[in-house]
């Protein structure tokens, strides 16, 4: 177990180390950026399925479920075809509207979630195309699916998901520039952009990687904290879902995600000086009104962690701590955001003496209901 480790003291560890190389197995010889070309064989094979799909739903669960949230934001954005995300658990019991030109997208990196599963079969029987992304090649969900495309991850052991969720976010990035194109729906220059900045994306995940010292040295101040709080808007209010995720999965903190600007319906309640706030706020976008709710906690006195833009100088000044991530356009930051919040659960995990790898209660893969 040591060797398969590769020097890491988890596979937690050396998952989140490996997403600059596993984003790159995920987009090889499928993002030919200098030639304008993404290819990919499930895609290409039923590229009308998709351009003529009035509407693609998205079923999955954890944290797969909310890399079907950040593809919500980016397909809707780049091809302007209406997305839904649901639960499977939810979507298989609840008799959903399923259309013959519906398109939907069964997300799962182990490819066996019973709920899935269940999701996809009812997708088929009511006639709807059903496109696969899985990571286990092989796997059932692989199999039941008409057409599909793995995410090429590897191996992924850490019970808490990380290097698969950045890859499906590769894959469904990928899936929405495709559909972009084939729907004239953004300029050709945007659209060259977009495929040379992805390509540059692993470069950028090894740069955000470097926050592993500081993630640590933050870790150590709020090991001992009962709550969280995760905000974050736009592309990255799924980001703060799985923020809050992945510190419950591991370190058994209680936490919530919320997209910021709800915060003043509820969770605002809740802070005080005890009470850390992790907010996600790159330098576009939405940033101006984030910098307000990050104002609101502070007078508050909440404890603030800002996962911000390299060079930012406003947060700075409010935040308590911040974690810089490099420049990216914003419909790919939360390949960027994602890293240092789960590095920083990493750590605060293992400084309760949590089991990382496999904590109390969870399974890789649910396979029952
Ligand atoms: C379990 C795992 C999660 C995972 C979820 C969905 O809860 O612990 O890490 O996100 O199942 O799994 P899937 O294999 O379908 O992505």
């Amino acid at each position: 177990e040591q060797i398969e480790k590769g020097g890491y003291e988890h596979f937690m560890l050396k998952e989140i180390f490996e997403q600059p190389n596993a984003i790159k197995d995920t987009y090889r010889g499928r993002l030919l950026a200098n030639k304008g070309i993404i290819q990919m064989a499930g895609i290409e094979d039923n590229i009308e399925k998709f351009t003529n799909a009035k509407r693609i739903l998205i079923v999955a669960c954890g944290t797969s479920w909310h890399a079907g949230l950040v593809a919500e934001y980016i397909i809707e954005e780049f091809s302007r075809i209406p997305v839904e995300v649901e639960y499977a658990s939810e979507f298989r019991y609840r008799n959903p509207i399923i259309n013959k030109d519906d398109v939907v997208i069964a997300i799962s990196q182990s490819g066996e979630t019973a709920d899935t599963l269940a999701a996809i079969k009812l997708a088929k029987e009511n006639g709807a195309f059903v496109f696969g992304v899985c990571n286990v090649v092989g796997s059932s969900i692989s199999r039941e699916t008409h057409a599909g495309a793995y995410t090429h991850a590897g191996p992924e052991i850490g019970v808490a998901s990380t290097k698969a969720f950045t890859t499906q976010i590769t894959i469904l990035t990928l899936l929405a520039l495709r559909l972009a194109k084939a729907k004239g729906t953004m300029n050709h220059s945007e659209y060259q952009r977009y495929l040379l900045e992805l390509e540059m994306i692993p470069e950028k995940v090894e740069e955000a990687l470097k926050t592993d010292q500081i993630a640590k040295e933050i870790a150590s101040i709020y090991k001992g904290a009962t709550n969280c709080l995760y905000l974050g808007r736009g592309y990255n209010f799924p980001v703060a879902l799985e923020g809050a995720l992945k510190l419950k999965e591991i370190s058994y903190i209680h936490a919530e995600g919320y997209p910021a600007a709800e915060m003043k319906h509820g969770p605002i309640a809740l802070i005080d000086e005890q009470m850390p706030v992790i907010v996600i706020a790159p330098n576009k976008g939405h940033y101006d009104k984030v910098v307000s709710n990050i104002q609101e906690i502070k007078s508050r006195s909440g404890k603030i962690i800002a996962v911000v833009t390299k060079g930012d100088v406003q947060v700075k000044e409010l935040a308590d701590h911040v974690i810089e991530i490099p420049e990216a356009n914003e419909a790919l930051t939360p390949l960027l955001t994602t890293i240092p919040l789960q590095l920083l659960s990493y750590h605060i995990a293992v400084m309760r003496s949590c089991n990382v790898d496999q904590p109390r209660n969870l399974a890789k893969s649910v396979t029952v209901e």
